[in-house]
């Protein structure tokens, strides 16, 4: 038997994109690609790249740039780009860095055999269609190698909403949901092969629409499908948009016993002019109305979100809104980006805010997140959570796990096995961690 080729694969971005990298490498595993750790010794060489925020064309012209030694001494190097900037670039990238040979955009990862079979044969493969099939069926030749106790699990792809900041609806394209019996028979899979958590992905996840036996199905009726399926111990899903926040989904919250106490509702900003300019169709008040709905079905549900800070025309006292929101709220998790150009989105044309008053915004909401998540954090001494263990600590004995409030915990405890779900007291709230022991 010959060698196997060896696959390296760098991911950069979202949730999906890992995901996406998983399947990418079982597909070329059909091609009898191994997965290597480090470039060096790859015979092929694919970025699966991120184009949501800042220059990421830019970083991976850059990246590229950085192989071309490898290439020159390992000529039969292939070396392809995939993911959002593959889809926004396409050809382009062959003529600015001609050492690609593979271009692919996240639709078409099912045709990679095929292109790097093109390759091979010394030509140049690019494929950024959005065709019909689904893709990750046409992907499922897959080893049943065992898993780690977490996974991701795509259940909808796409974005049909054209917030005005936006790259998503331009590189994923229309909003697509998977079909439910797939994605049903793809967690058993994962269960067997010792999954114990599963995180739906979509970008607009509760939009989720899939067809079902009895028609379509809603994102909850998927999730109490899910519900059943036994060794499954945890669903979680992500990124949810407010306006898709359906009755069904807010009432799982506290009667779906596997359904974790975690939300990540991205609203963007407080104000409702800005809102409104981003195209968000939502307004501050009426996502802190749905916060309550969804606080009185889960008491003590934790909420993350998402803001942007610096969006064009943003004001002083627009950028107090959003803080008096997040002050309302609080937040157990949040990210807050600088607003960052993406060409061809609407709010690319219009008057940008001064960067440096964009900097001293980005700083005084993160530090009131920091303080919230703080608090949160340490509001979790003395209390017992659930553990699912992930991999052993730094410390020796150690073992780290997620509460079901996604809060890492650190635990002393050498009975404790990766894929374990436990009773742990917390003891100490540290810099990123809680500490516990076991009950
Ligand atoms: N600039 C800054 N942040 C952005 N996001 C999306 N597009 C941009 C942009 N152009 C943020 C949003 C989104 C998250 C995934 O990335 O907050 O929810
Ligand atoms: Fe982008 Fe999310 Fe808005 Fe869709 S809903 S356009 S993915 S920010």
């Amino acid at each position: 038997m010959s060698e196997p080729k060896k696959l390296f694969i760098k991911t950069y971005g979202c949730q999906m994109n890992v995901y996406d990298s998983e399947r990418m490498s079982e597909a070329l595993g059909g091609q009898g690609y191994v997965e290597t750790k480090t470039p060096d010794d790859a015979d092929m060489i694919l970025l699966n790249t991120c184009h949501i925020r800042e220059k990421a064309a830019e970083k991976v012209y850059s990246e590229l740039g950085r192989f071309k030694g490898l290439k020159v001494e390992k000529p039969d190097l292939k070396i392809g780009v995939a993911g959002c900037v593959a889809q926004a670039e396409g050809e382009e990238i062959m003529r600015r860095q001609p050492l690609v040979d593979l271009v692919v955009g996240p639709q078409s990862y099912h045709r990679l055999p095929e292109m790097e079979a093109k390759t091979r044969a010394g030509e140049k493969a690019l494929d950024t269609d959005f065709p019909e099939e689904d893709k990750f069926e046409k992907l499922k030749n897959r080893p049943k190698a065992k898993r780690g106790p977490t996974a991701f699990l795509t259940v909808q792809e796409g974005c049909d909403k054209f917030c005005a900041f936006c790259v998503v609806p331009y590189t994923r394209g229309a909003e697509v949901s998977r079909p439910a019996d797939r994605i049903i028979r793809e967690a058993h899979d994962l269960v067997e092969r010792g999954v114990r958590e599963i995180t739906l992905l979509g970008q607009n996840v509760n939009a989720y629409h899939g067809a079902g036996v009895n028609g379509d199905m809603t994102l909850a009726g998927l999730i109490w499908e899910l519900n059943k399926v036994d060794g499954l111990e945890r669903i979680r899903f992500t990124t949810s948009h407010p306006n898709d926040m359906a009755d069904d989904l807010i009432e799982a919250h506290g009667t779906c016993d596997k359904l974790m106490p975690y939300l990540h509702l991205p609203v963007q900003s407080g104000s409702d002019r800005i809102l409104k300019r981003m195209n968000r169709s939502h307004t501050a008040e009426s996502y802190l109305r749905l916060i309550e709905r969804i606080r009185a079905a889960r008491p003590d549900i934790v909420m993350s979100g998402d803001f942007i800070v610096g969006f064009p025309e943003e004001a002083e006292e627009d950028f107090q809104a959003t803080m008096d929101l997040v002050e309302e709220v609080k937040y157990g998790y949040a990210y807050s980006f600088k607003y960052s150009t993406r060409p061809g989105t609407p709010a690319a044309e219009r008057a940008q805010v001064d960067p440096a008053a964009a900097d001293e915004r980005l700083q005084r909401l993160q530090a009131l997140i920091t303080r919230h998540q703080r608090e949160i954090q340490d509001g979790m001494v003395g209390r017992t959570v659930r553990v699912l263990f992930e991999k052993p600590g730094r410390l020796p004995g150690q073992m780290v796990g997620k509460s079901e409030y996604l809060h890492s915990v650190h635990v002393k405890g050498p009975e404790i096995a990766v894929g374990d779900l436990k009773e742990v007291r917390i003891t100490e709230s540290g810099a990123n961690s809680l500490a516990g022991e076991l009950l």
